[in-house]
């Protein structure tokens, strides 16, 4: 049975991931995780300098998912350089750094030194970050600003460059499709999708940004159907992800269209989920008499 997916020239050993931010800089999870059968680890957030985050709390657990509001915290590209880096690089599994910025120059630049200093397997850009130079405006809810970041990061490296899409637009075909023109080899769907809860002890919001990202169970619905969308514009392979918490909501993604799958939330209810959801992808590929991932993507084409 053929477990790997192609991303440009590059094979991930099997479908399964673990998302950006909810696996840290993999240290967090030794002894947890198992590397030798994870498909890829997608880092927290790379930015040029370090960041402190949001105010807390917050990471809050509403009734259906998680609401978080972390700002990108991280130790910014030169501790990322000389702390995780190292033990990144010793990890059996492939690693994908997940890159952000608040202009297209940071995301430039974080590529172009992670080239430099690591063997990086490939990059996630993550595009849901505010674009200070438009006033605030989410990078990647305006396709021509996208389709210019990809086109500039793809002249930056010939490793696999995956754009991660956010929901919270009009029409995500849109947006996937500036970038594969601008040159993306896949496209991860979904990020976090806006979400808001009350305390109504106090009388206003419980994290202090108001709004957040909503991650979890109550998403997954969104990301299918935002997998299925953006199936029918692009022709690269997509990377399914949004509220998987076992092998059916993964295959679900599968059968949407997605060549692979990220797993965020459910790493903090089970870190072994990744093998489980493995063995069961597995084990309904036997059940279905199916040889390869790339079988799954015949489904969709039916309906
Ligand atoms: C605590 C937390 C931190 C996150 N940090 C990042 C991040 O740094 N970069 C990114 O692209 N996505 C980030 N995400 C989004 C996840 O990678 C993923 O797209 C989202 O949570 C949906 O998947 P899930 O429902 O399996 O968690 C974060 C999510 C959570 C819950």
């Amino acid at each position: 049975m053929d477990l790997s997916v192609r991303i440009r020239d590059k094979v991930l050993p099997n479908p399964v991931g673990a998302a950006s931010g909810t696996i840290g800089y993999g240290s967090e999870y030794e002894g947890l995780v198992d590397y030798d059968r994870l498909g890829a680890l997608y880092t927290k957030a790379v930015t040029p300098e370090p960041r402190e985050g949001n105010p807390i709390p917050r990471i809050v657990e509403t009734t259906a998912g998680l609401l978080n509001s972390i700002g990108l915290a991280n130790v910014g590209l030169k501790r990322f350089l000389s702390e995780k880096w190292p033990y990144l690089s010793s990890l059996p599994c492939p690693v994908i750094a997940n890159v952000a910025g608040s202009k297209p120059e940071d995301y430039l630049q974080v590529v172009s030194v992670l080239e430099e200093h690591t063997d990086m397997w490939g990059y996630e850009i993550n595009i849901s970050c505010p674009n200070v130079k438009k006033g605030g405006i989410t990078i990647g809810t305006e396709p021509d600003v996208v389709e210019d970041l990809t086109a500039s990061l793809r002249k930056l490296t010939n490793r696999p460059l995956i754009v991660k899409l956010t929901p919270n637009v009009t029409d995500i075909r849109l947006i996937a499709r500036a970038a594969e023109n601008g040159g993306a080899d896949a496209l991860s769907c979904i990020n976090t999708v806006v979400g808001m809860a009350i305390d109504i002890k106090r009388k206003r919001p419980v994290i202090p940004q108001k709004t957040a990202g909503l991650s979890g169970p109550a998403i997954k619905p969104i990301g299918i159907a935002a997998v299925y969308r953006v199936r029918t514009a692009v022709s690269i392979p997509i990377i399914g992800l949004g509220g998987i918490m076992n092998a059916d909501d993964a295959i679900e993604y599968l059968l949407a269209g997605a060549s692979c799958v990220q797993i965020g939330t459910g790493l903090f209810v089970d870190p072994t989920i990744t093998v489980k959801v493995l063995e069961g992808i597995e084990e309904y590929m036997k059940q279905n008499n199916m040889n390869s991932i790339s079988d799954f993507s015949s489904y969709w084409k039916e309906w």
